[in-house]
């Protein structure tokens, strides 16, 4: 597993809600092989290894409740337990240390999160699916050859829109981003409303200002809010995602509008697919890969302050995956 401690003890998303169904899958987290499944108690995460001959349980089945090892078929309760071993004879004890590793695992907001360390701690909040008022879709899986935190900076990178996305996101007579603070309260971090001249934010074809509100929620999760001051919309974008290995990631959201956009799901993630695309090469080329938390390393402008806020964030979390 990658040494990360706050990482190891953080809820962290392994995949989709909908991923897991009546097959147990193989998720690679952390450099940590799961194995995922779902009983009529829930969804569950052991370590991806057998230890009667370290065959991959993912492979196996899910019956009774329990997930059958492929290989010779040993069960493994939730919890767990290894709770029958079919080439044993009847009566003999079935050996205390036949156990698979088991992770906290829970299902929410259409994903499901894993915790290495085992622990409970509260999820961040996302209200946005809480009610009905919001209409939401989920977006990825997104393989990006990346650390998480060059991702998770991009998407946080105001002074991008206007050039990466020119014509989508922003316009190249528009690249000038006026000041915004950062503010810190209630433990929440969050920019002002930024102003940024898009081309066309509504489907109507008009180009005009809309309101973007940057927020910090998790090392790995990250959220946008985008409201159209003159027709009172909003429209949320969350990003987690997984570290796969110290290579690969892979990126993850929800999309969240309260008004009806007139596109379909498919279409809302289309769009979607099309900018991270535009996103892509520039993140996976990014040098150094470890994104960098000295502020003296880099040079940053005024306008990059929600970076330099999740880059203090980082640090002082003492988050080292994917950090220098
Ligand atoms: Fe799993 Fe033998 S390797 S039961
Ligand atoms: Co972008």
């Amino acid at each position: 597993m990658l040494e990360d401690k706050v990482l190891q003890e953080d809820w962290l998303v392994a995949c989709r809600s909908e991923d897991v169904k009546e097959k147990p899958i193989q998720v690679v987290l952390m450099g940590e092989r799961l194995a995922i499944f779902r009983n009529s108690k829930g969804v569950h995460a052991f370590k991806d290894l057998c230890i009667h001959r370290g065959a991959a349980l993912s492979l196996g089945e899910v019956k009774n409740d329990c997930l059958v090892c492929p290989y010779h078929a040993w069960e493994y309760g939730d919890n767990g337990d290894c709770v029958k071993i079919p080439q044993l004879p009847e009566g003999k004890p079935i050996p205390k240390k036949a156990k698979a590793t088991s992770y906290s695992c829970m299902e929410k907001y259409g994903f499901i999160w894993v915790n290495l360390a085992g622990n409970q701690p509260d999820i961040f909040p996302y209200p946005e699916m809480d009610g009905t008022e919001f209409h939401n879709v989920i977006w990825g899986p997104q393989e990006v050859q990346a650390k998480p935190p060059r991702i998770i900076e991009n998407f946080l990178d105001v002074g991008h829109l206007a050039v990466v996305h020119e014509g989508y996101l922003g316009a190249e007579t528009h690249r000038e981003i006026e000041n915004y603070k950062v503010n810190y309260e209630d433990g929440r971090i969050y920019s002002d409303e930024i102003a940024i001249f898009q081309p066309d934010p509504d489907g109507s074809g008009q180009a005009k200002y809309v309101y973007y509100t940057y927020e910090i929620l998790r090392p790995f999760t990250v959220r946008f809010t985008k409201r159209d001051r003159e027709k009172d919309t909003l429209m949320t974008i969350m990003l987690t995602v997984r570290p796969v290995d110290e290579e690969t990631s892979i990126a993850y959201g929800i999309l969240s509008f309260n008004y009806e956009t007139g596109l379909s799901d498919e279409e809302i993630i289309a769009f979607q697919d099309e900018i991270f695309s535009q996103d892509k090469p520039i993140v996976q080329n990014q040098k150094p890969e470890e994104l960098p938390l000295d502020l003296q390393v880099e040079l940053s402008l005024v306008s990059d302050r929600v970076s330099i806020a999740y880059r203090q964030y980082l640090k002082e979390l003492g988050v080292v995956l994917g950090t220098a």
